[in-house]
């Protein structure tokens, strides 16, 4: 048999990736003068909004004795931590006052810093930059900025409607990565009378090309047993209906669905709570359907089964993960995931030798599979 037929054994290493940003929290959950905890990659974090509403978010230690500051006290402007009142700007983290310092302790207060990310308000959630971990004797250094701003959704017209729904998955991020962007479960896991079922399996032929960090599935006309396109069909002419999917490290799935003036975009993130745990994220925004009452539901619910059935499906394969099978990665339906194990390599690779990433794909790629 020659090689390529064998299938490959293969590992999720769950590696967590630094240096990009998270979703963190629902923005609409996130009251000013409040704090919340949350974690990101291992990172325990306090998140909240000052009393203008600009949303913050610092290491949830304190930089003196390690106390969570989300027990502290704040007062819309500094966090006061509940051991010895050391004082904290909750947007840059800088030290404001240690109160058992008499006037002849003449300690730079200033100096200190409580660990401080990068924090941002985008299409319904507070998104946080997690940056490469810092030296050693950080409590005395101001955080790291991030690079560029949080991924945003992009919108076709000025007025649109938008919702979120989110899950919580017992697996590490790579396998809900993969599992995101796996074509082949759809007929067994995403069976609904109304839906589809196992005889509805066809095959199927995508053309696949490299984007920066990423993949994109070429516009093409979308599948016709896909959510969104059932219902386009009903405003736009079928040809005239197209659809792109991207994939972008470290976590972003981008779908979206162009039909005429009509459009419906999702940004999926899978973000790395622990490092058997992950949370998927969908935010959904369109123009169609604006004025008809139901459809926004029917749509969230329609969603919001789907993104329970992948849930409870990782919830079952946590099980079968728990003394580390041999797993493996089969052509073509599992080619993206393979793309995703490269890409993180090559971005790795890259960011430790401080060269340009080189991308796995070596142009256009065309992939056929059943589902
Ligand atoms: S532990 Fe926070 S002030 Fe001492
Ligand atoms: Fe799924």
């Amino acid at each position: 048999m020659p090689e390529l037929d064998l299938p490959q054994r293969q590992a999720p290493d769950a590696l967590m990736l630094t240096g990009f940003w998270y979703r963190a929290l629902p923005a609409d959950r996130v009251h000013r003068n409040q704090l919340y905890k949350a974690t990101l990659l291992e990172i325990p974090l306090v998140i909240g909004r000052d009393r203008l509403g600009q949303p913050f978010a610092l290491r949830d230690a304190c930089p003196h004795r390690g106390m969570p500051l989300h027990c502290g006290r704040f007062d819309g402007e500094n966090l006061e931590c509940g051991y010895h009142g050391w004082q904290f700007d909750v947007h840059d983290g800088q030290c404001q006052l240690i109160p058992s310092l008499t006037a002849d302790q003449t300690m730079k207060v200033d100096r200190i810093y409580a660990g401080s990310y990068a924090c941002e308000e985008q299409d319904s959630f507070i998104w946080v930059f997690i940056p490469d971990p810092t030296p050693p004797g950080a409590g005395f250094a101001p955080r790291a900025e991030a690079p560029d701003a949080a991924p945003q959704i992009e919108k076709f017209t000025g007025k649109y409607k938008s919702a979120y729904l989110q899950a919580e998955m017992p697996v590490s991020i790579d396998h809900g990565i993969i599992g995101l962007m796996d074509p082949a479960h759809g007929p067994f896991v995403h069976q609904a009378w109304w839906w589809r079922s196992q005889h509805s399996i066809h095959e199927k032929k995508k053309n696949f090309e490299p984007i920066p960090n990423g993949f994109r599935m070429s516009a093409h006309t979308p599948s016709s047993n896909s959510a969104p396109y059932k219902l386009l069909r009903l405003y736009a002419d079928a040809d005239s209906i197209t659809t792109t999917i991207d994939f972008v490290l470290p976590n972003l799935r981008t779908e979206t669905i162009r039909a005429g003036k009509y459009w419906f975009t999702s940004l999926t993130t899978v973000t790395p709570i622990t490092r058997n745990h992950c949370r998927i994220d969908v935010v959904a925004a369109w123009n169609l359907f604006r004025w008809v009452p139901f459809v926004p539901g029917l749509l969230k619910f329609v969603f919001a089964k789907f993104v329970e059935q992948d849930r409870r499906t990782m919830e079952l394969q946590a099980e079968g993960l728990q003394h580390n099978p041999h797993l493996m990665l089969i052509d073509d339906a599992d080619r993206p995931a393979k793309w995703y194990f490269q890409l993180k390599a090559a971005h790795l690779e890259a960011k430790r030798t401080g060269t340009e990433m080189k991308h796995p794909m070596p142009g256009q790629v065309t992939l056929k599979w059943r589902s």
